[in-house]
């Protein structure tokens, strides 16, 4: 446990309707670009894919190869389980046993109640069992207004055979996170975490315009989290809330300062990048113009993400 990670935990629910990764993707407005796939990046194409990540990650659960985690597979009290589904001689090839193991952690992540479970306030909601309140309900309207919070933009999607909202389109922005100095990889000024681009990603490394890029995740269940954005560079939700309302109209509040007093600016990019930065409202806001939200606006926000949250999680 001495090696931290360089990436906030990700929730592993409702990941069910996450599509499979794809460059060229056209969606509902007619922009085309990147979607889908498993992992900040989108690197891992399943689910079972996914779980040999941080199985094998030495930053993680560090298990030194395939052959380990079979190992521990064979010596688990649910060995005998495993002989019975997939074999009395699955253990004989460690392969085998650990794409078993894959299946297995993928079938368990696809158990309704216990990773997509729907049991929100605001699933309730739409099936007509509860009401919101007046605030609410005002947090649902800033949500989607596109001159307001504009979030629904990016956080809503579409609903798959007749499955509630997913709350995410699965697309991929840069929206200029600040660097997180908490990450300990940070301390080396070379280090750039750029999602799409790599380092953890390999097969886009040369498409800069894509440096920075990391999948927009559900908000569904955000509002227990601690830590917010690829990089938990904020541990509030009002806290990502003011930055999305003010990252351009008061950059002083987001990103340190150049050795020459100025601000720099999306300072988690390495300079001679390409601009792709992200200014949809609310981010489209320059310096002297009103922010999209009012303070109360983001309150009520805040309550509407707060009905997201499934009853099993409340905090
Ligand atoms: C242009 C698309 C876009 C818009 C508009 C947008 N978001 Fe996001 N959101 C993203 C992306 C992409 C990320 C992940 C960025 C990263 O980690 O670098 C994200 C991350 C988040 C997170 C962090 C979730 C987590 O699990 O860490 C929250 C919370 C969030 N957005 C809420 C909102 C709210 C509320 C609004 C409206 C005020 C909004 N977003 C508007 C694309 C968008």
């Amino acid at each position: 446990m001495d090696r931290p990670g360089k990436r906030a935990v990700p929730s592993l629910r409702y990941l069910h309707t996450v599509p499979a990764f794809q460059e060229q993707y056209r969606f509902i407005d007619g922009d085309v670009g990147p979607i889908g796939g498993l992992m900040w990046d989108g690197r891992a194409a399943s689910l079972r894919d996914q779980a040999k990540l941080p199985l094998l990650n030495p930053d993680e659960m560090a298990n030194k190869d395939v052959a380990a985690v079979s190992r521990k597979l064979s010596r688990a009290g649910y060995a005998q389980l495993f002989r019975e589904v997939f074999g009395a001689h699955i253990f004989d090839d460690p392969r085998r046993a650990f794409a078993a193991g894959m299946r297995a952690l993928e079938a368990f992540q696809l158990t309704p109640d216990q990773f997509f479970p729907y049991s929100s306030r605001y699933d309730a909601y739409l099936r007509g069992e509860v009401e919101l309140s007046d605030q609410e309900e005002r947090g649902v309207e800033l949500f989607k207004d596109p001159a307001k919070g504009n979030c629904a933009s990016c956080h809503l999607g579409v609903s798959r055979a007749g499955t509630p909202p997913p709350f995410t389109d699965f697309d991929f922005v840069n929206v200029g996170v600040p660097r997180n100095p908490r990450i300990r990889a940070n301390a080396d000024p070379a280090y750039y975490d750029l999602g799409l681009c790599g380092p953890e990603r390999r097969d886009f490394a040369r498409r800069h315009e894509y440096c920075g890029y990391f999948r927009s995740p559900t908000v569904r269940n955000t509002a227990i989290r601690d830590a917010y954005f690829h990089n938990g560079a904020f541990s509030t939700l009002r806290d990502v809330l003011r930055f999305y309302n003010e990252r351009d109209l008061h950059p002083e509040k987001f990103y340190p300062r150049n050795p020459d007093g100025s601000v720099h600016l999306y300072d988690d990019l390495p300079p001679g990048m390409p601009d792709n930065i992200d200014h949809d409202p609310p981010l489209d806001r320059k310096p002297g113009v009103d922010p999209a939200l009012s303070d109360q606006d983001i309150e009520d926000i805040i309550a509407f993400l707060n009905t997201l949250v499934d009853a099993d999680v409340s905090r």
